[in-house]
């Protein structure tokens, strides 16, 4: 018999060391967006909450904005690009697939040679590659993993459809996940319902497109009251899910950073969890709009900008899109790039 395999005897204890993002520099108003719906600021703000988002220029693509925020959640948690054992980059809008976005970023961070993966689950994500690099640092397969949410929206919402092109914008945000001293990120809850796969939707598919020269081109097409409905029925429980699963209550959190779908959405969540009004809910759609993958790194920036949360602080997050996909978990808030 040859040599037992050398495994982790003790789960090491994980914290988010710290966070960096990338808003593209456009600034997108409501009116801009209604030249080309058939819409107004007045309907747009109170149906969502949005007053502006950002849209990424020619030079703001997926793998620089991912760069970018990658760059700064290394100076946050000063760790160096050589000590990233693996990038795992969320994102549904990196125009190719293959290579990975992951593998690309690792090499332009100078680590040597990181293990890359990019996750497509839609607006979930970020929870979902949160939960991927929480668990590897946890069981010792790596001491540093950077995760990156970002997308590129805009290239996939067609400017005149006015379902879908109000409430989405472009971003980056990036946390690197290590060793802590005491626990600092919960265990993750995860899962999908595909009998409602079809609700958040490419269509068509690319080969459909690419084979066919009367075929438009692909674009997101949302049916945005069943997914309305799915996440304001559904989110709450699975939100008391993860609380449960980390042995906390609400009265144990300090700030509620729920994907940022839709101002509407967060309350309705809100309310059916008995939030206390002590619990710092993050706003950010108001200006970032809907980015997705990137929305919860950059709805804690927000949070620690404005004040309104501070590192260390107890924070859930719960992200929640197309699959229909959700994943949470309870997180120690982390340090901010300057
Ligand atoms: O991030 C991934 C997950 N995505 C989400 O969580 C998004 C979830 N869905 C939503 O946030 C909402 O469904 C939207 C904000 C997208 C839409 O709001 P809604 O309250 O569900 O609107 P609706 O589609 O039910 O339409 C209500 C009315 C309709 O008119 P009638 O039939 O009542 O006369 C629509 O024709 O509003 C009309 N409408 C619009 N009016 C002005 C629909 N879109 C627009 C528009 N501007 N852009």
């Amino acid at each position: 018999m040859g040599a037992a395999i050398a495994n982790t005897t003790e789960l090491r204890h994980t914290a988010l060391l710290g966070l960096g993002v990338y808003r593209p520099e456009r600034i997108v108003t409501n009116e801009e967006i209604c030249q080309q719906i058939d819409s107004t600021d007045e309907w747009i703000q109170s149906r969502s909450g949005i007053k502006s988002r950002r849209f990424a220029g020619p030079h703001e693509s997926v793998l620089a904005m991912a760069i970018s925020a990658g760059r700064k959640a290394l100076e946050a948690a000063g760790v160096t690009g050589q000590q990233i054992g693996t990038v795992i980059i969320a994102t549904s809008t990196y125009p190719v697939q293959t290579p990975a976005c992951a593998a690309l970023v690792a090499e332009e961070l100078g680590t040597g040679g990181a293990g890359a993966i990019d996750v497509a689950a839609g607006c979930a994500g970020f929870s979902y590659a949160l939960g991927l690099a929480n668990d590897l640092v946890r069981t010792g397969s790596e001491d540093h993993v950077l995760v990156v949410g970002v997308e590129r929206m805009s290239d996939s919402t067609e400017p005149t459809d006015r379902s879908v092109r109000f409430i989405f914008g472009d971003g980056a945000g990036a946390v690197v996940v290590g060793r802590g001293d005491e626990a600092g990120i919960g265990p993750t809850v995860w899962g999908s319902d595909g009998a409602q796969g079809r609700a958040i939707r490419q269509e068509p598919d690319w080969v459909d497109f690419a084979t066919n020269p009367t075929q438009k081109r692909p674009w997101i097409i949302m049916e945005g009251t069943s997914v309305f409905r799915w996440a304001a029925f559904e989110m709450g429980k699975i939100a008391q899910r993860v609380l449960d699963k980390t042995g906390m209550t609400v009265d144990d959190i300090d700030a509620f950073v729920p994907h940022q779908a839709n101002a509407r959405i967060t309350e309705v969540i809100a309310r059916s969890m008995n939030l206390p009004e002590t619990v710092a809910v993050s706003g950010d759609i108001a200006e970032t709009g809907n980015t997705s993958a990137a929305s919860i790194p950059l709805a804690m920036e927000e949070m620690l900008r404005t004040g309104k949360s501070k590192p260390g602080d107890t924070a859930l997050l719960l992200a929640f899109g197309a699959g229909l996909a959700y994943a949470g978990q309870v997180v120690k808030m982390p340090v901010l790039a300057d």
